[in-house]
């Protein structure tokens, strides 16, 4: 008797978690739902893109899957992407609160504030300050310059001897947006840096491993101490001493950088700073670091893999540096306009780079519809660029690296409607332009000085990239060599 009360029980629960799990009507086709977890079997918690593409095939562009208990929408190829970030930005433009990833911030910052007054205020603000950044005395050509400088200097004692790039690369990419931010860059050992890079890469590895995608389907085991707990550990300790330096050094009215600004855009304010606050400068700094980091880094490295494996791609960028910069000290950004071969090929490092393969995550403002879809207010949505960026039909060659994506018939450089490394809408990459400009210039200064080879005793070179929020190149060492005309 006791056993079949037990056993209805357990059937009546089995039951309403099927119906509290079924899929909304007119909701985005998907796998069947197991109750509690949802889809999450249905995907490699480890490595999701493959099967992403998997379940496109099988769905089409805009399916659902359950994160346990939570749908969550995939947008795929360029068409429902357009549709969903361009034509229905307003809809489209939230971020999801409720993720492990908000409890990491604080709900503070810009990269996942909800759509409102207090994401705008914060995008309008670094905007302005990062273009007047590039008008001032010390422009942001200058700062990236800086940092060049050190670059080249451990290329140039790493002559001819396998060398492998990946901190280099991250150092520098660090550097440049600490410039912008702090007005200074740090040696590469300095414990400022290295505390932030150690904690900031510890929290990307959680927040994009299983234990993350646990708390976020399982609501029950929050309040565990599981090893997510240290990600919010990490970042109370990052928050910390950020500004305390600052503070002490900064002439109100006379700002050396982002933070400077942005502390006399709080006095400016005084009483009434609307969703300015210190708490929100400690973020939106983190935020700006982290997002100008390992993206720009991790670019730059896919470039390097690739055009040291692709050594005739590399020798015409050379010539069309050579003669695009003849009698020049040094490039500026505006010289893009006489160099399209170049411009095409960091644009096709930047198309199979595909450096953040599911962009972040957005979730929509309220009740709205996708490609004939219902999808109600506060519904997940997960962009999958990397679907875009290779999708058949929108490029001449969507699977091999051809910079020939990126040139028309006149060998002119033009840029294809489906490049979306950086997203598109209102949500789109706040650093565009800044990291645009570091790849140009990086890319630019060191193929003018440098030749980059494969190590004859490497193997096949590997571009199979290790996923992540940002994908990341295999670690690999490269030979550098002085070009014959330095
Ligand atoms: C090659 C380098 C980069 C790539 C590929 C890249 C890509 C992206 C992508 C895909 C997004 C998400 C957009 C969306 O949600 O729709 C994003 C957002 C963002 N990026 Fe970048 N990014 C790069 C460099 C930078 C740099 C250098 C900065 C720093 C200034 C930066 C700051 C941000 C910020 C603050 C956001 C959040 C914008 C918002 O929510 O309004 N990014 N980026």
């Amino acid at each position: 008797m006791f056993g079949t009360i037990i056993l209805l029980w357990i059937c009546v629960v089995f039951v309403i978690l099927q119906l509290k799990s079924r899929r909304p009507k007119n909701f985005p086709p998907g796998p069947p739902i197991l109750p509690i977890l949802g889809n999450i079997l249905n995907i490699s918690l480890e490595n999701p893109l493959k099967d992403f593409e998997r379940l496109r095939k099988s769905y089409g562009n805009v399916y659902s899957l359950y994160m346990g208990p939570k749908p969550a929408v995939v947008i795929n190829g360029m068409e429902a992407m357009k549709a969903a970030m361009v034509y229905k930005a307003n809809d489209f433009a939230g971020r999801p609160q409720d993720l492990f990833i908000n409890e990491t911030t604080q709900r503070k910052g810009v990269i996942l504030a909800d759509y409102g007054p207090g994401w705008k205020e914060h995008r309008r603000f670094a905007l302005m300050t990062l273009r007047n950044f590039g008008m001032g005395k010390n422009s942001m050509e200058d700062r990236i310059y800086g940092e060049i400088k050190y670059v080249i200097r451990q290329l140039e004692t790493s002559i001819g001897k396998p060398f492998s790039p990946q901190l280099m690369f991250h150092n520098a990419a660090s550097n440049i947006i600490c410039q912008v931010l702090f007005g200074r860059r740090f040696e590469y050992d300095d414990n400022f840096i290295k505390v932030i890079v150690g904690c900031f890469t510890e929290n990307a590895k959680i927040a994009n491993g299983p234990w993350a995608m646990l708390y976020d389907s399982l609501p029950m085991i929050r309040g565990l101490p599981l090893p997510f707990n240290k990600a919010f550990k990490n970042v109370e300790k990052l928050a910390k001493g950020l500004l305390v330096e600052h503070k002490k050094t900064r002439v109100p009215g006379d700002p050396r950088d982002f933070v400077d600004c942005y502390m006399d855009e709080l006095d400016k304010r005084g009483e009434d700073p609307a969703s300015f606050s210190e708490e929100q400068l400690r973020m939106f700094a983190l935020d700006l670091h982290f997002a100008g980091t390992d993206t720009t880094s991790n670019t730059i490295l896919t470039g390097f893999l690739y055009l040291s494996t692709y050594p005739h791609i590399q020798e015409r960028c050379q010539q069309e540096i050579d003669s695009a910069l003849e009698g020049k000290d040094r490039a500026s950004f505006d010289d893009r306009h006489n160099m399209p071969y170049m411009q095409a090929v960091i644009h096709e490092v930047q198309r199979v780079a595909n450096t953040v393969p599911l962009s972040v995550f957005h979730c929509t403002t309220k009740d709205t519809e996708l490609m004939g879809y219902s999808l109600p207010k506060g519904t997940l949505v997960i962009p999958n660029l990397g679907s875009v960026l290779n999708e058949e039909g929108q490029w001449k060659f969507p699977n091999e690296f051809n910079p020939e994506n990126f040139l028309n018939d006149k060998r002119e450089f033009f840029k294809p409607e489906a490049f979306m490394p950086f997203s598109a809408g209102p949500r789109m990459c706040l650093g565009e332009s800044l990291a645009r400009m570091e790849l140009f210039l990086i890319l630019v200064t060191l193929l003018r000085k440098f030749k980059f080879s494969w190590p004859e005793d490497a193997g096949e070179p590997n571009y199979a990239p290790v996923y992540g929020v940002t994908l990341t190149p295999k670690p690999y060492n490269m030979i550098v060599t002085l070009r014959d005309s330095q």
